[in-house]
């Protein structure tokens, strides 16, 4: 802990624009505090207002928050809803024709569809679902381009209570079979294949692969979307084309009412040890803080043109495009291709050509387009913009003052929004009209989330004293479990040297002392934060050493990158000797394109390093902290007098 320190000095304020917090819906800091107020004297009549007020209940639910169970906890689980037709059908009435998604393909083609269009896309698939025999609670896997077909499928699973399982279309055949096997699903919704910075990926091949890998028999149907129209292997019966499923389906389907509690999703993603997490998700109160922060925290307004960039295989793809936008009733705009596709200007384009008002992305997006083109955004009317965000990262100070004032033009607040797949929607963020802007700083927490930082033994510290984040009351959007592994689940969050009760983030952080404000200082996990996602350092030793073949032995650790944030570096002991020159050099391409077959290409280490052995205590522990000086640059300064094999660090420091 004791290297969790201020990285950052910055002094720069950014107060909220006058005109932004008149018109805000969460104006000024009075209203923001009153809201904190409000649920401090009251925390369970604060939500179960909130919950009132903005979701529509079929059943309505009489108990806000049962603890009894804790830290399985249950939000309005007596109350009944479904979370596509609070997306859906509540606009029927009041704005059947307002465009809901403008789609732009990678080739820039564009296809908008209305609240009405898509209620019907939805509804039609949904019953082509049914007529599969999916049922309520079944797991139904979607790996999916950006489109709007991704978005209606995960609708129509919430539409019929089955829970969908979202695999991002960039992870493997591998990645796609374990969570498959984990989730025990029963189907697939995939595409022929993407389309991404002019180029044709295909997604079947991965399907049909994993499931040829076996374990994968509970799958009973492959429902395939054409998309690239290349030709694609259908394995009847068994394979079935979207077109096939929805035809003479009707337009409407009955939602089908689920408990408050009911998953609506599992979303995979990694933790310190080799195997992904499955984080499952409520219903009730997931699409509660998706609603409530498209309202506060991007202040929606009806005739807001709204742009998440993110996937919809990451949960920011969840909240922020597959549910919350759709929630409030928002236009927004999904997107197929890549920020650099024509050229590094597309967003800005983009931006211009739809009149973008609320832009948000990832730091990691920012600075490859700084390095790409910084005047770019210059060329386009950017004017619509009114609110920027970003997730995923702590953003630079520099990347901060570039889109503040380049994108921005110095009169858009940037809500630094931090939240996890855990948390299910923003935690820690500004509000446009509320929050005095420090770049690199995500501010305060919402109103209802008791973030704290702690001391190892969840001791309070104080202001500007490292330590770790945690969130000491339960919250609606919260994680519930880890799908099939509630114990680990307790471990993870709930750990009992904290005492049991925190939630544990897995960052470290630390609080102004002046302002109260956090700053994200770094997972504390052997968790890597690689362009925005998270990779689990456990979990690509793991595939490195499944290559039998090569691999005897592997430690994967991060180091500081400019562009992407962390990368990963990987030491590599193989079997039979240690290889160095064009050898070395053709081995290390080997392993770091078996390490995208395995995982995806994300996870590719960017650095591969071998050695004889790995720097191990005598008791035969790898000194992992050795190794991430080294993969740094840095003099090693610690003490190396229990290490076994000290002159294995020499060889280690040679890169290739
Ligand atoms: O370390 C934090 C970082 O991303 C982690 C969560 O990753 P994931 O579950 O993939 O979700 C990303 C999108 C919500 C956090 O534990 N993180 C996320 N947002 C921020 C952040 N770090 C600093 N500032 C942020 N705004």
């Amino acid at each position: 802990m004791s290297n969790i320190e201020s990285v950052l000095n910055e002094t720069r304020v950014f107060p909220p624009p006058e005109a932004m917090v008149k018109q805000a819906n969460v104006s000024g800091m009075a209203a923001y505090k009153a809201m904190c107020d409000e649920a401090e004297r009251d925390f369970e009549g604060f939500w179960a207002r909130l919950a009132r007020e903005n979701l529509l209940w079929s059943k309505p639910f009489t108990k806000t928050l049962d603890e009894s169970g804790a830290p399985f906890y249950k939000w309005f689980h007596d109350g009944e809803l479904n979370a596509s037709y609070n997306c859906l059908d509540r606009h029927l009435k009041t704005q059947p024709d307002k465009v809901a998604i403008i789609f732009e393909a990678d080739d820039g083609k564009v296809t908008k569809v209305t609240y009405k269009e898509l209620y019907h896309r939805v509804c039609q698939f949904a019953n082509g679902l049914k007529s599969l025999g999916i049922k309520q609670g079944e797991r139904v896997l979607v790996y999916m381009p950006m489109s709007i077909e991704a978005v209606v499928a995960m609708q129509a699973c919430a539409r019929i209570g089955a829970t969908h399982s979202v695999v991002f279309g960039g992870f493997s055949a591998k990645s796609l079979q374990e969570r498959i096997i984990d989730a025990g699903a029963i189907a697939v919704i995939c595409a022929d294949g993407q389309f991404r910075g002019g180029k044709e990926i295909p997604l079947k091949p991965a399907v049909d692969e994993a499931l040829a890998m076996g374990g994968c028999e509970s799958i009973r149907d492959v429902v395939v979307y054409k998309r690239s129209g290349s030709p694609v292997a259908m394995n009847a019966p068994r394979d079935k084309w979207w077109h096939d499923v929805t035809q003479g389906q009707a337009q409407d389907c009955e939602p089908t009412w689920v408990n408050a509690e009911h998953p609506l999703f599992i979303l995979y993603t990694s933790g310190s040890t080799g195997k992904p997490k499955g984080v499952q998700h409520s219903t009730g109160g997931f699409l509660l803080q998706a609603m409530l922060t498209m309202k506060w925290v991007f202040d929606y307004k009806p005739t807001d043109v709204f742009w998440c960039t993110a996937d919809v295989g990451w949960v920011t793809g969840h909240t922020y495009i597959a549910y919350g936008p759709l929630a409030v009733g928002a236009t927004e705009v999904v997107f197929e291709g890549v920020p650099t596709y024509p050229d590094a200007g597309r967003f800005w384009k983009m931006i211009q050509d739809h009149k973008v008002n609320v832009f948000y992305t990832a730091p990691t997006a920012i600075r490859s387009l700084i390095k790409a083109g910084g005047d770019l955004p210059k060329k386009y009317d950017l004017s619509s913009l009114r609110i920027l965000g970003t997730v995923g990262e702590p953003i630079n100070p520099e990347a901060w003052m570039w889109y503040h004032e380049t994108v921005g033009g110095s009169r858009c607040p940037i809500v630094d929004t931090w939240w996890q797949t855990e948390t299910g929607g923003h935690m820690i963020t500004p509000l446009p009209g509320v929050t005095p802007l420090v770049p690199g700083s995500c501010t305060l927490a919402l109103p209802g989330i008791m973030a704290a930082i702690v001391d190892e033994t969840g001791q309070d510290v104080p202001n500007g004293q490292g330590g770790l984040l945690v969130i000491k009351r339960p919250w609606p959007s919260m994680i519930r479990t880890i799908w099939g592994d509630p114990e680990r689940y307790k471990k993870s969050y709930f750990p009992e040297e904290l005492g049991g009760k925190l939630y544990l983030a897995g960052d470290g952080s630390l609080r102004d002392k002046e302002t109260g404000y956090f700053r994200i200082v770094g997972r504390i996990d052997d968790v890597l934060n690689v362009s925005g996602h998270r990779l689990g350092t456990m979990e690509i030793e793991s595939a490195l050493v499944a290559n039998s073949r090569l691999v005897a032995e592997a430690a994967v650790v991060g180091r500081p990158d400019d562009m992407t944030g962390e990368a990963v570096v990987a030491f590599v002991v193989l079997k039979g000797h240690r290889p160095t020159g064009d050898e070395a050099k053709a081995l290390a391409k080997e392993l770091r394109d078996w390490v995208a077959k395995e995982i995806g290409p994300i996870a590719k280490p960017k650095e591969i390093r071998f050695g004889d052995n790995l720097p191990k205590t005598r008791s035969g522990k790898i000194m992992r902290r050795l190794l991430r000086a080294i993969a740094r640059g840095e003099e090693i300064t610690q003490d190396i007098s229990t290490l076994e094999n000290p002159a294995i660090l020499d060889q280690l420091k040679q890169t290739l």
